[in-house]
């Protein structure tokens, strides 16, 4: 069975799905066999990942899995990743598009938020990490991502907003787990992205990052890097991006990666 974590904050723009998608890359390279799982209705990941919903042949999404509320649904919703680079033969999407915001109508369905877990039940023992993007939210999709998750990892930018987002993933965890049928998940880490070392704000900002969550921050820190932006924004792996800094950008995800098997190992 893969290790499935959860990347929320409650705050919106602060690198969640470019995190999943470049931290999955990284441990792919490392050659874990990596599921990158979009649960955010805008499809952000999906769309950075390569994949567009086609109206003329209809895929099956993650949307249609978690409706059919069977065991092991996702089963057929994996699909590969489109990159012209060899690690991506070890990645598999489970893509999202707007359809997915009507799952949240059925949240008052008796155990609707169990449905993630079941779906995902056997449908990802070939993979060793699972990596679920959630929506800047803690209602039902993400309750179901908690449901469905061993761990938790807090993305957060070194800025008011984006750290009292996380404080709040934080608390609702410690108050709703048990509720949730998510008593053991964990949080993992804090990982600090889009980080201005030039902008004293942000450096007194990261200091109450250290102060709040402790032990819990990652390294490394992402530094605020174009290339990051440009790689999403034409689809790409990082290493075809334009832009500088490349190796620095690939290097930083390459650590974080090394962190990450780290700090989840059982
Ligand atoms: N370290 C970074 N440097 C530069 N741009 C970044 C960085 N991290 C994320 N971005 C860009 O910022 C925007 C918001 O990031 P995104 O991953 O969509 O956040 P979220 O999923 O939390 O809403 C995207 O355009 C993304 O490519
Ligand atoms: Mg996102």
């Amino acid at each position: 069975m893969a290790r499935r974590t959860v990347v929320i904050n409650n705050r919106g723009g602060v690198g969640k799905s470019d995190v999943t998608l470049r931290l999955g890359a990284a441990l792919a390279k490392r050659g874990r066999r990596v599921g990158l799982l979009d649960f955010d209705p805008q499809g952000n990941l999906s769309r950075r990942a390569g994949w567009t919903y086609n109206e003329a042949q209809p895929q099956v999404t993650v949307s249609e899995a978690v409706q059919s509320n069977r065991v092991g649904a996702m089963r057929q919703v994996w699909t590969p990743v489109n990159w012209d680079i060899e690690y991506a033969d070890r990645m598999r999407l489970a893509p999202a598009w707007l359809e997915l915001e009507n799952r949240y109508a059925e949240a008052g369905v008796p155990s609707a938020h169990l449905r993630l877990a079941k779906a995902l039940q056997g449908a990802d023992d070939d993979l060793d990490h699972v990596l679920i993007d959630c929506p800047p939210s803690l209602f039902h999709l993400t309750q179901m991502a908690f449901a469905a998750g061993d761990g938790v990892l807090l993305v957060t930018r070194a800025e008011i907003d984006a750290i009292l987002g996380a404080r709040r993933v934080r608390e609702f965890i410690g108050e709703h787990k048990v509720g949730l049928h998510a008593d053991d998940l964990t949080i993992d880490g804090v990982i600090v992205n889009d980080y201005e070392q030039a902008r004293p704000r942000q450096r007194q900002q990261l200091e109450s990052i250290r102060r709040i969550f402790g032990d819990l921050v990652w390294d490394p820190i992402i530094g605020r890097r174009e290339i990051m932006a440009n790689a999403s924004n034409d689809h790409v792996p990082l290493e075809h991006a334009k832009g500088s800094q490349l190796q620095q950008a690939v290097a930083g995800f390459e650590l974080l990666a090394d962190t990450y098997e780290k700090r989840t190992a059982a």
